[in-house]
């Protein structure tokens, strides 16, 4: 099983899945906005172990999670909100919906500076709910009464995600204290200017571009 960012490609398939699992459904366009405006929190679970026939055949997208950034917090708290998860019938009870959830949340907190992520859920799904409450640790924060357009109820839920943003703080400070040098410089003798931390990142050779840099023909191999 391969859990990767939804693509715009992936949408009709997303859509179907969705049509098939839950009776709330969308406009292809709020998918697409979903993956323009936030492609890092998007997430599909792909059934390779069936190899493609031939390259035109589609990914067998079997889950979804369809995640956003709230645009304009009531609260004026940065924070994600999840607009729509679902996993097929036959691929249930495999841990895929906690690991769809699982990354959607860690990019929240570490490209958006999210505080915490919110969502609906209907107060008589209790397979939802137990993931939500019991396995991924939300909470109630109220209910909307009919919600839903059949009249049910919703159970506004929230989770904190401060333990991304820690766990994002921590990894930050490793790397810098691998890039001070024992006299207090960074490591490529560069000292530490405004004690703003620096990311490393991987550039040249690394990346295949050492294979890319033109080559001087004219001049006969040494
Ligand atoms: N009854 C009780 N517990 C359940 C059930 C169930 N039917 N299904 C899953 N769980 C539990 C699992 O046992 C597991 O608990 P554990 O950590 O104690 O082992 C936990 O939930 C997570 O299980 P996963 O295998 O990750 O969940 P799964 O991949 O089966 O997907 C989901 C769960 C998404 C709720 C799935 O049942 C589904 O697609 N349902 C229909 C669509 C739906 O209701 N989506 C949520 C709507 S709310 C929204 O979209 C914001």
């Amino acid at each position: 099983m391969d859990i990767r960012l939804l693509r715009s490609s992936d949408i009709p398939h997303v859509q179907q899945a969705n049509i098939t699992n839950l009776p709330e459904n969308y406009f292809c366009k709020y998918y697409l906005y979903h993956a323009l405006s936030w492609p890092q929190l998007s997430y599909v679970a792909v059934d390779v172990s069936r190899p493609p026939k031939s390259p035109y055949d589609p990914p067998k997208i079997v889950g979804y999670v369809l995640a956003k950034m709230e645009e304009e917090p009531t609260d004026g708290v940065q924070h994600g909100h999840i607009t729509s998860l679902s996993v097929m019938r036959t691929h249930r009870r495999l841990g895929l919906a906690e690991k769809l959830m699982k990354q959607s949340q860690r990019a929240m907190a570490e490209t958006y500076g999210a505080h915490y992520v919110s969502l609906h859920v209907r107060v008589s799904n209790h397979a939802a709910l137990h993931l939500y409450r019991d396995t991924l640790g939300f909470t109630n924060d109220k209910v909307e009464a009919k919600y839903y357009a059949d009249g049910e109820d919703a159970y506004s839920m929230k989770m904190d995600l401060s333990k991304y943003r820690l766990q994002l703080e921590d990894s930050e400070e490793d790397d810098d204290a691998m890039d001070v040098g024992s006299a207090g410089k960074k490591g490529d003798g560069e000292p530490k200017k405004d004690g703003k931390k620096k990311r490393k990142v991987k550039v040249g050779r690394g990346l295949g571009v050492g294979d890319l840099v033109e080559r001087n023909e004219s001049k006969p191999a040494s």
